[in-house]
């Protein structure tokens, strides 16, 4: 009896100091017990609490994730759940519900255990993460333009006065020196290649494709360019979308499929890519599907390598737009890159995300 006493008095301190909100409840939600943290986060006095129904603390859908089956449904008696919980004077409070339950009363009901946690500070740091590496998209955005504005107005510039002299001398030279003349044309060759490879650059740089001809033209030059670099070949569907898209969301798309690309070049040794882009009922669709080596995402996001861009400016491109980015792949199973732009009013959400130099189009 003495231990059980001073077990129970053991529970009772720790439950009231803690920095969570914890209750029973009858299997009906009647709310039997609450600690005092509970009372402050629906910011009701705790003799009201007690007694009254959960119900009177309304549960809007969290914005964070649904539970996912590893957190256990309704079979394992636990579940968690993200939700913004609905104080007494109307103010709601992201939080977390841990859901337990409880063994059986005398008359066979069951009684449910809740754990409340406050995520007000969690969500903060996600939002201003968020908002970080939007930030350091935009901010990259900015400076490709920038590149490209700088190697168009110099290196350009200069690559085609010095293969201009390039074929001046291949000219002179005819007369004089046979072994020089030849000397001469593998210069101009060289400087007609290097030439090419820093437009090529500069057009990656900046997608003048894109604001020229449109999202399908833009992403048919950067399938054709991969393929022309590394050899694999690009099988590109594009359905006929309802309209152009806001530009943001040509830019996200476009920057998507190169950042895609760039990995499959890095990482998949694939025989093949495939790229699709449709629009089945209002929500436009980029798949770009390659049967390379695959890898673990998860594996990814908690390994050593965070230092990796690609995959996370990927994402924050899409939401940044209003849409969805998810990747599916497998060891040696290839890997699939998805984005869902869902259309709001006929449009693609615009988003925090500016398309530098590219001009808005209807
Ligand atoms: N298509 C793919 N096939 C195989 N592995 C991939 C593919 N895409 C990504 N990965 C794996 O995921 C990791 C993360 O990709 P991510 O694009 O974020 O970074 P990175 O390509 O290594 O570097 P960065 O893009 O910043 O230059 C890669 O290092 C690679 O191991
Ligand atoms: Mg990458």
């Amino acid at each position: 009896m003495f231990t059980l006493e001073g077990a129970e008095h053991a529970y009772r301190v720790l439950i009231e100091s803690m920095n969570e909100g914890a209750l029973t409840l009858t299997a009906d939600k009647v709310i039997l017990y609450a600690n005092e943290c509970f009372a402050r986060m629906v910011k009701c006095p705790l003799e009201q609490v007690i007694g009254s129904s959960f119900r009177r603390f309304p549960l809007g859908g969290g914005p964070g994730r649904a539970p996912a089956p590893h957190e256990g449904g309704a079979a394992s008696g636990h579940q968690d759940l993200q939700v913004l919980l609905e104080a007494a004077d109307g103010s709601r409070l992201p939080a977390q519900i841990s859901v337990r339950e409880m063994a059986k009363d005398s008359s066979g009901r069951v009684t449910i255990g809740m754990v409340v946690t406050d995520m007000t500070e969690a969500r903060r740091a996600e939002e201003s993460l968020r908002a970080l590496t939007q930030r350091v998209v935009q901010v990259q955005e900015a400076e490709r333009g920038r590149l490209a504005g700088e190697l168009h107005d110099n290196i350009t510039q200069l690559l085609c006065g010095v293969l201009f002299s390039s074929q001046a001398l291949v000219t002179k030279l005819a007369a004089l020196d046979e072994p020089a003349q030849r000397e001469a044309i593998k210069l101009r060759e060289l400087l007609a290649r290097t030439a090419e490879e820093v437009d090529r650059i500069s057009r990656n740089l900046r997608p003048s494709e894109l604001e020229h001809l449109g999202l399908e033209a833009a992403l048919r030059a950067t399938s054709r360019e991969f393929t022309t670099r590394t050899g694999v070949p690009v099988e590109l569907v594009v359905a006929p979308l309802a309209g152009r898209l806001p530009v943001e969301a040509e830019l996200a798309l476009y920057r998507i499929l190169q950042e895609s690309l760039d990995n499959v070049a890095k990482h998949a040794r694939a025989r093949r890519v495939y790229v699709s882009l449709a629009q089945p009922d209002g929500v436009v669709r980029l798949v770009i599907n390659d049967d390379g080596a695959g890898f673990v995402p998860a594996q990814r996001a908690e390994g050593k390598e965070k230092r990796n861009l690609g995959l996370l400016s990927m994402r924050e491109r899409a939401v940044a737009v209003g849409g969805t980015l998810s990747i599916t792949s497998a060891r040696r199973a290839g890997t699939e890159v998805e984005v869902r732009l869902p259309l709001a009013g006929g449009k693609a959400a615009g988003g925090a995300l500016k398309a530098e130099g590219l001009k808005a189009k209807g």
